[in-house]
This record gives C-alpha cells, sequence and structure tokens, in this order.
C-alpha cells in the first residue's frame, strides 16, 4: 500500500467514527474503541517492522489495525451491546462498512482482499482455510494485535477500578465469580475457550492467559513479556494453585517462543 493511501484511510476512518464518539448519544464506550483502533495500528506497524515486512507492506498492516473493528461502530450504536452473540458479528459488520463506503476502491487489488478478509475474520474462532498465505500472515498479525491490546487495556481498567463503570467492555460479565470449571477444563486441555462460556471477570482473565497458545508471531510473544501482560493477568485471577498453574504454564509457553 502506498503511504498516500494509507493517510486517505486513515483519515476516512477518523471522520467515520467522530459523529458515533461527539455526536448526538455520544459514547465514552466507542471512544474507548477508536483508542483501541489507534494502539491496534501502531501494534500492526511495529511487528511488522520486526517481521521485516516492506515498507508498503508496513502502511497495509497499520491500517488493518486502524479498520479491524469498523464494525464495533455501527454495532453499538445501534444494539449498546459490544457482544456479538446478542447483537451482530462485528467482523462482518466491519465488512459491510467498507463495502458499502466504497472506500477500499482506492487500493490495490491485493491490499484490498487483505483488508477485507482482516477485518471480516478477525474475530472467528476459526479462520477459513481457503485464505492465501499472504492474506493469512497479515490476518493473523491483527489477531495478535488485537489480543496484546484487549490484555493490556482491561487490566488497566481492572487497576484503576473503572470496569464497573463500562460493563460493556468485559461483556457484561459477573465481576465477582470464580473461573468456571469448564473454562478451566479447557486451558488445562489447551483449547481454545469459546466466549459463550465465559461468565465471570476471572474466566475472562484466565481466557486472556490462554491465549499465548493462539498467538503467531515471535514479536507478538516478546511484546508480551515485555509489557508483563500474563503477570498482570495472575494478578487479575484468584491465588489458587491450580488456577495459577495455568498461569505458571503460559508463561514457560512465552519463554520458549522469545
Ligand atoms: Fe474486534
Amino acid at each position: 500500500m502506498r503511504a498516500h493511501v494509507a493517510i486517505h484511510l486513515e483519515q476516512w476512518f477518523l471522520d467515520y467514527v467522530r459523529p458515533f464518539i461527539n455526536g448526538n448519544g455520544a459514547s465514552e464506550v466507542l471512544e474507548i474503541k477508536r483508542d483501541h483502533c489507534r494502539r491496534v495500528a501502531e501494534d500492526m506497524t511495529g511487528i511488522a517492522r520486526d517481521l521485516g515486512l516492506a515498507e508498503g507492506d508496513i502502511h497495509t498492516a497499520r491500517i488493518l489495525g486502524w479498520l479491524h473493528d469498523v464494525g464495533r461502530f455501527p454495532q453499538y450504536a445501534q444494539y449498546k451491546t459490544l457482544r456479538d452473540g446478542q447483537s451482530v458479528d462485528h467482523g462482518k459488520a466491519g465488512l459491510e462498512v467498507l463495502d458499502s463506503a466504497k472506500v477500499l476502491m482506492i487500493c490495490e487489488p491485493a491490499d484490498r482482499e487483505i483488508i477485507r478478509t482482516g477485518t471480516g475474520c478477525h474475530n472467528r474462532h476459526t479462520l477459513p482455510d481457503d485464505m492465501t498465505a499472504d492474506v493469512r500472515r497479515f490476518v493473523l498479525m491483527v489477531r495478535d494485535a488485537d489480543k496484546l491490546d484487549i490484555m493490556q487495556t482491561l487490566y488497566q481498567f481492572w487497576k484503576n477500578d473503572e470496569i464497573k463503570c463500562h460493563p460493556e467492555l468485559i461483556l457484561e460479565l459477573n465481576l465477582e465469580g470464580p473461573v468456571s470449571p469448564r473454562v478451566l477444563a479447557d486451558i488445562r486441555a489447551r483449547r481454545s475457550i469459546s466466549y459463550a462460556h465465559i461468565k465471570s471477570l476471572a474466566d475472562f482473565f484466565l481466557t486472556q492467559v490462554s491465549w499465548v497458545y493462539d498467538l503467531n508471531f515471535r514479536p507478538s510473544y516478546q511484546r508480551l513479556a515485555q509489557r508483563r501482560l500474563l503477570e498482570q493477568a495472575a494478578e487479575v485471577l484468584p491465588q489458587e494453585t491450580i488456577v495459577q498453574a495455568e498461569v505458571a504454564a503460559a508463561a514457560q509457553h512465552v519463554r520458549e517462543r522469545l
């Protein structure tokens, strides 16, 4: 992607989301989401650089970071929830936004394919297997960058006692409940945990721990370690031995990938 195309798309995104944040019924949740997109774009740039991608591909990565959650804006405006199960698939919704705005017409076809597929599939439980290797690489990058920022942001909210102000951000979960047996069994078996099984804040943080088995690139593991994201999640989790043993196993998995 050429630099001027990337600048145009970044500006388009900021113009598109502004009315959702500043308009009537202004939403602090969507302001938080816009800032999430900015940080994911920054991490996409860093990860792409660390992977040695060409300058044009670094622009493409950054723009996928900006755009991946564009579907969150109409989703929350219409349904007042971030729970896909109770509203719409926000990946698909994002793809519809991009297509109906025709904003990707400015891109080369290969970049358009990356941004469309990356936006549409970034939140899929499993990825479709009909993607080209090139598209898949960007989709995996944005899934990593997304997870890194969610881990950092939710910990920060927990630490500053702000979670109660924005229950949407933790999908309206029970703040006090224990780790659910199903979630614990899934992480112990290294199965990915379905959002449908997450009942408590502890489940959500244990799910974040399980994401270390689902990162795809060394630069992602390096960022996770530098930012102490696992240690932070461990602080939120119950001190029970069985739970902290999973954190220790996850930390070992990360160390082996640095
Ligand atoms: Fe998302």
